[in-house]
């Protein structure tokens, strides 16, 4: 079969003639029809990645068809474990160490395997598992919003951040975003979004404060030096969540402004199985459609990275794995 595969450290990614997976107990073998790309498929293919292993396909999200040709979608958290709050340690993700979904074929376990929302077509059903669990446990689970609050979402352009506006959108909440580009800006803004700043400017933090009276809650995956300025544009009791690092090592962040306004800030990776039961349920509730920003064929994976390494898409890239 033909993949997608991350052959070496040197020799980087290659599409390359693969052996099917071989069948095991408790998994199913499923036909790939899309398959899009996570910040984690970058990451792992720059080498910047706890436990890289070669040769590995990447790819933990997948729209496919079973052997009984069902739609599916797949959830791809392996062994969370017994405890809601926390992942276990053998907790780990489609696409490394396990061969993931940029390939023709790919071996999931059976209990992970969902009907795919019927009101999707194959690329956004693809576009909605990793980024979709991550989006609903760090907004729902976490912040626990409330209709009428105020919301920051930065990096709007990114898959998980797009997701969280349509959730967010869907309960009702003031909605606030920034992003490096404002194009994306005005795009969240025509989606249902209140306001938005570019956060590459020095004053954002007064722009977006000026826009919305302060936030009751703040989704964030870049942690930084921006980080920082959360504190000051948070009411009182505001929520602070987030999910991912993309700029590294929070520095300068007042204690004082944080107990005084009684902040709680939340961690937040993937979800759990029943969450993810949870977050499909309401994607076919609210009828959210993913927002696919691009479609590549398989053989044309190079152009799908470097869309995603050059921050240029808003939504998810999608890789058409049966073209
Ligand atoms: N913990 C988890 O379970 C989990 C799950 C998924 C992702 N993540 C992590 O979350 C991050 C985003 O993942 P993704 O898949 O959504 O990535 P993505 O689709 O590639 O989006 C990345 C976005 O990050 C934004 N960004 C970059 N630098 C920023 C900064 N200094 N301040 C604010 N935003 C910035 C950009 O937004 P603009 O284009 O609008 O500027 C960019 O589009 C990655 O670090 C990823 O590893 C973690």
């Amino acid at each position: 079969m033909r993949a997608v595969q991350l052959v070496s450290e040197t020799q980087g990614l290659q599409l390359v003639d693969w052996p099917m997976p071989d069948p095991k107990e408790g998994f199913n073998i499923i036909q790939v029809s899309h398959a899009a790309l996570n910040h984690r498929d970058l990451w792992i293919s720059k080498g910047r990645y706890a436990g890289i292993k070669y040769p590995v396909i990447l790819g933990s999200d997948v729209c496919a068809f079973d052997e009984n040709k069902r739609r599916v979608i797949v959830n791809p958290g392996f062994n969370w474990g017994d405890d809601p709050r926390v992942q276990s340690k053998s907790f780990h993700i489609l696409g490394m160490p396990e061969h993931g979904s940029f390939a023709e074929y790919v071996s999931v376990p059976v209990q992970h395997i969902y009907s795919a929302p019927a009101h999707l077509t194959d690329a956004q059903v693809s576009a909605l598992p990793l980024a979709g669990i991550t989006a609903y446990r760090t907004l729902v689970i976490k912040c626990k919003p409330q209709a009428g609050e105020n919301l920051l979402i930065t990096g709007i352009g990114g898959g998980v951040a797009l997701m969280v506006l349509q959730f967010a959108l869907a309960l009702k909440l003031n909605v606030y975003v920034s992003s490096s580009d404002h194009s994306k800006i005005e795009q969240a803004i025509q989606l249902g979004a209140k306001g938005g700043v570019n956060y590459l400017d020095s004053k954002w933090d007064v722009e977006v404060l000026d826009q919305s009276g302060g936030f009751d809650m703040i989704v964030d995956s870049a942690g930084g030096e921006s980080f920082s300025k959360f504190p000051k544009i948070c009411k009182p009791a505001a929520r602070i969540a987030m999910y991912g690092g993309t700029n590294g090592v929070i520095s300068n962040l007042s204690p004082q402004q944080l107990f005084w306004k009684q902040i709680s800030i939340y961690g937040s990776t993937m979800g759990s199985p029943s969450e993810f039961a949870e977050m499909l349920s309401f994607i076919i509730q609210f009828k959210i459609i993913p927002i696919v920003d691009s479609i590549y064929e398989l053989a044309d994976f190079n152009s799908a990275f470097n869309r995603m390494n050059s921050k240029q898409q808003f939504g998810k890239i999608v890789l058409n794995v049966s073209k």
